[in-house]
């Protein structure tokens, strides 16, 4: 679906009357940095200013009026009456200033790529018709790594890709044409991004096969000018799966060794080489349990052989046991990532940076924060997103995910009291940590529109934004999106907006509601709804229904004990019945179908009723999207509409999947008449 390779950076030729409030801008420029990626900032300025505008900039012969792109140091040399402002790595400052009679329009940045998020920015706002001729304007980043995941296989299949096959790779080998691997970085710089892990987690050794480096290296090739790390999922057996060595012990000096000479290598090809991802002792995935070692020992390993060039270890906290015995009433695999690294806190490197996904279980459309977040006091951390709608649609359904993240990223895990949003944990300014950041399972392919579906690109940029600046509203990323997708025509960015915003909470309603998990098919495809398939297996996403209740009981009282892994501030929010939020009520704690929520309704009517409403709010969504008609091109509306109609089909399904289901475990009918029978007289 879709013809928009260039998703929020199409720079669209402004209307004549738009094209004038600009006419005072610089038409020259001087570039006073000499870099790959300063080239790149260079080049997107005049491509942006002149398909814009339709104005060719030219170089300065130091007399005219100029936009000049530099670093800080550089531009101070330039025009020493400019007082420098204080910034931090990839930072930038947009001055207008007038000097010696001169106009500037100083594009500065901490570093070149810092320079070249400033042109983005530029950029961004004359397409959205911002005022810019009197800008003073400074932005730098709310933590240091902003990184995207890709879960590509060298056979160029994705898991839980929606958007086609692997931009990266096919057949075993990085492609030969990575045109669209370039483009992408591009898009990536557009947000700050500055890392990119290119291969799937459940990671195949033999992307470390000195055959195969060189191939890491064409893709670094074309990263490099936008300021993006490639980076590699590591299998920790790769010494012994590559038939090196005949172990793979974290604590054996000979497999130190293979890991030191292999980064050496990799460096020798990819000398801005950003680091690794790992999963490990996790759905199959080699681990250092094999040796009886901690996910510690393990870690360091890897970050010991990274360090001297630099480089970080991503290890990922989704460790878990999926063989879980379900009949054990206190088993629970949403304390695992906490009961197994809380107790290591303070025993990784300091080029170790935990990443942890934003719920305890796995993408739901509802979880409540992961508190692990607040248990790492002397480790760095960072938030694992996932844009890649696994269990929120497929890209096939509409689900704007970022007031969800929103809600992650500002809860308040009140660490002794305080305000302690899982936020400034991340990006380490709790701890003080030396680094910390955002990760996020992206997931495009070679489809046009990279992720399947072109309102579903509003992910990929919310994420972008969030990892930039996690303090931005839902609706002024969303606003800011839109008008850069689809043009400033107030009734489409008002109307794609809405639907945008309410997109999460209509999903919710018709899937899964009250935080019991999403309700869909878990052994099989992540889509369809298959309550049934969460419970009685070793996975662990049980919802724990039968007949008399629903729901897992988590609290410290009765229960499996994972509220007990929270600040006390917010054990006392969830522990007791009477002040969990109804949105979370099925998370942790099982209650009686009649159970009375804090709105009024028993569970049981709010199953009905919520699945009903989104079911309506669903085909309200396709109704609404016609009202655009000759309002944006029609290739994007056509294909919209059809996505947007099959969801209100789909919805439907899931609404009488659901209602049934529930209705044949409960036995009561719904108050409305519309599932069971009707029990009123
Ligand atoms: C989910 C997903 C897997 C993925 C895993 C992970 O369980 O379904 O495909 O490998 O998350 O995050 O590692």
């Amino acid at each position: 679906m879709g013809t928009e390779t260039n998703a929020w950076l199409r720079y669209a030729p402004l209307d004549a009357s738009s094209v004038k409030k600009y006419a005072r801008l610089p038409s020259h420029f001087e570039a006073l940095e000499n870099s790959l990626v300063a080239d790149s900032a260079r080049k997107e300025l005049i491509q942006g200013i002149s398909r814009m505008l339709g104005r060719s900039l030219q170089p300065g012969s130091g007399r005219e009026d100029v936009f000049i792109l530099g670093t800080l140091p550089e531009v101070h040399k330039l025009i020493p009456e400019l007082k420098l402002p204080n910034l931090e790595a990839d930072g930038y400052w947009l001055k207008a200033a007038q000097i010696r009679r001169r106009n500037f329009f100083v594009i500065a940045g901490v570093n070149d790529r810092g320079m070249l998020y400033g042109v983005f920015a530029l950029l961004s706002k004359i397409a959205r018709e911002q005022e810019v001729l009197h800008i003073d304007e400074l932005e730098q980043p709310y933590g240091p790594l902003r990184w995207i995941n890709q879960w590509d296989n060298l056979n160029g299949r994705i898991e839980r890709g929606y958007g086609g096959p692997s931009i990266f790779f096919a057949d075993g080998k990085v492609r030969d044409d990575l045109t669209r691997a370039g483009q992408y970085a591009r898009l990536l710089a557009s947000l700050g991004i500055n890392g990119c892990t290119i291969n799937n987690v459940n990671a195949d050794p033999r992307v470390f096969r000195s055959d195969f480096i060189p191939q890491i290296k064409r893709i670094a090739d074309v990263f490099r000018p936008w300021g993006v790390q490639v980076s590699l999922s590591a299998d920790l057996s790769a010494p012994k799966a590559l038939g090196d060595l005949d172990t793979f012990d974290p604590l054996d000096p000979k497999v130190a060794e293979w890991w030191k000479k292999k980064v050496d290598e990799i460096y020798g090809e990819i000398p801005d080489f950003g680091g690794f991802t790992v999963k490990a002792d996790s759905e199959g995935q080699p681990g250092p349990s094999t040796y009886g070692r901690t996910q510690a020992d393990a870690a360091n390993l890897i970050a010991r052989a990274l360090k001297p060039h630099g480089g970080v270890v991503f290890y990922r906290a989704f460790v878990y046991n999926h063989h879980l015995d379900w009949r054990n009433l206190k088993n629970d695999r949403a304390k695992a990532a906490y009961d197994n690294f809380h107790p290591l806190d303070g025993q990784f490197d300091d080029n170790v940076i935990i990443q942890i996904k934003n719920g305890p279980i796995d993408f739901q459309v509802r979880e409540p924060a992961s508190p692990l977040f607040a248990g790492l006091h002397h480790t760095n951390e960072a938030i694992e997103l996932q844009i890649t709608q696994e269990y929120t649609g497929q890209q096939r359904q509409l689900c704007f995910l970022v007031p969800m993240w929103k809600e992650a990223l500002d809860f308040d895990m009140r660490l002794d009291d305080q305000h302690t949003p899982v936020k400034a944990l991340v990006a380490g300014r709790v701890f003080h940590r030396p680094t910390g950041g955002f990760a996020g399972v992206a997931n495009v392919g070679m489809d046009l529109s990279w992720l399947g579906n072109s309102l579903a690109m509003a992910n990929l940029y919310g994420f972008g934004r969030l990892a930039w600046n996690p303090d931005l509203s839902a609706e002024s990323i969303i606003e800011e999106w839109t008008r850069l997708t689809f043009g400033n025509d107030p009734q489409v960015v008002q109307t794609i907006d809405d639907m945008q915003l309410r997109s999460w909470h209509i999903y919710e309603n018709y899937t899964g509601p009250l935080g019991v998990g999403t309700l869909t098919n878990i052994t099989g495809n992540h889509y369809d709804p298959a309550p049934e398939s969460a419970e009685r297996n070793g996975w662990g996403q049980w919802i724990r229904a039968d007949h008399e209740g629903i729901g897992m009981d988590r609290t410290i009282a009765t229960g499996t004990g994972f509220i007990g892994q929270y600040p006390p501030a917010v054990q006392k929010i969830y522990e007791p019945l009477s002040s969990c939020p109804d949105e979370l009520l099925l998370f942790f704690h099982h209650v009686p179908y009649t159970y009375v929520l804090h709105s009024g309704k028993t569970v049981i009517q709010h199953f009905y009723d919520s699945h009903f409403e989104g079911a309506e709010q669903a085909a309200q969504l396709a109704e609404q999207w016609k009202n655009l008609h000759g309002r944006i091109d029609q290739g994007r509306y056509s294909e919209i509409l059809a996505m947007l109609e099959y969801q209100a089909g789909e919805a439907i399904v899931w609404r009488d999947a659901i209602c049934n289901w529930i209705y044949q475990l409960s036995g009561i009918a719904d108050q409305k008449g519309r599932v069971g029978v009707q029990a009123r007289q």
